[in-house]
């Protein structure tokens, strides 16, 4: 069973996170091929990046504690899920703040994006996908975009995640090829590891 992190990208008093972190809690916990942890950013409260050196310069090992314990953390799990708020046509800056405090423990694993707002944060995703890609991980093509239309029919209407059938069939996709990727990268990183190639 894939150990899956689900990283809660958004902090604010009145997030909407909560809503897609409690529909991919469910959705996860009705399948057999994943293990999901939830990893949030309020629980684990790090300072903004403020390292003497790189991650890559320093070997991955950080002198802030909040950092070490954090990429230690991230490195318990073999995938990732990232839940998006799109701030400014970015992500959240504790987001990327929680992406620049680990480094060698994101390396070759894969991550998958949830993403809301007016355009599903699209456009946050979008920026995530290279940062991802800069830290050695591969960033799976399906996603969930929970654009206005839903976003409004929650938040408004009181409907749920579950009324959206497009939805719920991206969230299966997007855990099946995530468990497809994360499967496929850990035993390459076990294969790795024996031969004593670096990773
Ligand atoms: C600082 C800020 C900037 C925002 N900028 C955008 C934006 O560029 N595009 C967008 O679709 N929504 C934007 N929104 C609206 C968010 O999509 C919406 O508030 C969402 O619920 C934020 O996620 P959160 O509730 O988990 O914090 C912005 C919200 C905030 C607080």
């Amino acid at each position: 069973m894939l150990k899956v992190g689900m990283i809660v990208g958004s902090t604010r008093p009145n997030r909407f996170a909560d809503t897609p972190v409690q529909w991919l809690v469910e959705g996860a916990q009705a399948r057999s091929d994943l293990r999901l942890t939830v990893l949030d950013l309020r629980d684990n409260p790090l300072p903004f990046f403020n390292e003497p050196a790189p991650p890559s310069y320093a070997g991955g090992v950080y002198t802030e504690p909040k950092a070490e314990a954090w990429r230690k953390r991230i490195g318990e799990f073999d995938a990732f899920v990232a839940t998006v708020a799109e701030y400014n046509h970015g992500p959240t800056a504790v987001l990327k703040n929680a992406f620049d405090s680990a480094f060698v423990e994101w390396q070759r694993k894969p991550i998958a994006f949830v993403g809301y707002g007016g355009v599903g944060a699209a456009r946050a995703i979008e920026t995530l996908r290279g940062v991802v890609i800069e830290l050695q991980m591969a960033p799976i093509r399906q996603e969930v975009n929970i654009a206005m239309e839903p976003y409004l029919g929650i938040v408004q209407q009181g409907r749920s995640l579950n009324d959206y059938e497009y939805l719920v069939q991206s969230r299966g996709a997007m855990f099946d090829h995530l468990v497809w990727w994360g499967e496929a990268l850990k035993a390459a990183r076990q294969r790795t590891s024996e031969s004593g190639a670096a990773v």
